[in-house]
């Protein structure tokens, strides 16, 4: 029988200071031995958004609690976990380098591999956690900071087919949520308020929707909420039909996209049956998900979802990323450093800034 390997994960990339335990089981899945999450939402919530000085600081001051905790949840010492992995980037330094190097440093002491992982990796992989996954898949990566499809081939092997040529769809959310005062975090709130109101009430535009394959495009939207959000003077029946038209336009560019997205994949892979795996945080969108189940089912692919816990940052997904990587001798050096920029795909054209042509 095979040993399943066994891995202490830990995430500071943003605002969430994460640390968890994780085992391969028999399934081909995940053991959660542990997993804990502490959100800085009570630090950030007077700025509207993630100040990165006082998410450095939160994170200095959990950490080490945050692993000592993961490690006496899992019931399992030190000396049986078989690699220590922490996210390495992208997300910003003077939160990466706090995880980075107390995960090294943890690893270097106990004399056990290291794994730089690659947080939107985590992502990608995450839903493996629960499910045994066939390669390839075809990802939409929806989170705070990216937006993208990809052709998930293997471990370490990505192919993007489409991204967002300017903000990201959490990133989306969290303005909007912003602009109609609706409250922190962006994301959750958004969806909580869309529910109240009309979905067809505002005609807003859907960027780039006819063209540039399955690249995405939400500033002129923001745009769109921000102008009509100056109209409707504190009307809160009206906030609410503005959320629900934003959730609403959303969905219609998703569900638009994503049919193109299938289609490239299925002609790059010759796969005739196509697995849609939606990550990141804002999968945990419960709108986004009936609208692509509903798709998947109109054109027979089938989809897979993390659990909500493992939407948003989460160290498990690290501790898997890692532990899949490390079964490929993928394994870092104690050198390894912090980058804020790491895309999956490195061959993938830079989308973002002036000069695209579409
Ligand atoms: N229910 C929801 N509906 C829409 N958006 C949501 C929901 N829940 C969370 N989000 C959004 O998800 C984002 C956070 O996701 P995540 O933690 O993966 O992002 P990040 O780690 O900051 O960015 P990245 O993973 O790209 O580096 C936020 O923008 C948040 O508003
Ligand atoms: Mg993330």
């Amino acid at each position: 029988m095979n040993k399943k390997i066994t891995f202490l994960g830990i995430e500071t990339s943003c605002d969430e200071t994460a640390a968890a335990v994780i085992r391969e089981n028999e399934k081909g899945t995940a053991d959660i031995l542990s997993n804990v999450v502490s959100s800085q939402i009570e630090e950030h919530k007077e700025f509207g958004g993630v100040v990165p000085e006082l998410a450095a600081r939160a994170h200095l001051e959990n950490i080490e609690f945050i692993i000592d905790k993961a490690l006496k949840d899992s019931k399992i010492s030190l000396k049986e976990i078989d690699g220590v992995a922490a996210t390495a980037g992208p997300g910003l330094i003077v939160c990466l380098t706090v995880g980075l190097n107390i995960g090294k440093s943890i690893a270097a002491f106990s004399n056990k591999p290291f794994v730089g992982v690659n947080h939107l990796e985590g992502h990608a992989l995450s839903p493996g956690l629960e499910n045994k996954i066939k390669f390839p898949y075809l990802l939409l990566l929806i989170s705070g900071g990216h937006t993208q499809y990809l052709i998930v081939r293997d471990v370490n092997h990505y192919e993007q087919l489409g991204t967002t040529i300017d903000d990201a769809l959490g990133e989306a959310f969290d303005k909007t949520a912003k602009m109609l005062d609706l409250g922190y975090p962006g994301g959750p709130a958004v969806e909580k308020f869309s529910k109240l109101g009309e979905k067809d009430y505002f005609k807003l535009p859907e960027p780039i929707i006819n063209k540039a394959g399955c690249n995405l495009s939400f500033a002129g939207l923001k745009t769109a909420v921000l102008r009509e959000s100056k109209k409707i003077n504190n009307d809160e029946k009206l906030k609410y039909n503005l959320a629900a038209s934003f959730q609403n336009t959303i969905n219609k560019i998703l569900y638009k996209k994503t049919k193109i997205a299938i289609q490239e994949f299925k002609n790059k892979t010759k796969e005739k049956k196509v697995q849609l795996i939606v990550a990141g945080g804002v999968a945990a969108n419960k709108s986004i998900r009936e609208n692509l189940t509903a798709l998947s089912k109109e054109i027979n692919c089938k989809t897979i979802y993390p659990d909500l816990k493992f939407c948003g940052d989460n160290a498990a997904m690290i501790a898997w990323a890692g532990i899949k990587r490390f079964k490929k001798n993928l394994i870092d050096n104690i050198d390894i450093s912090a980058k804020s920029r790491w895309p999956l795909d490195s061959n993938a054209p830079y989308m973002k800034g002036p000069g695209l042509k579409l």
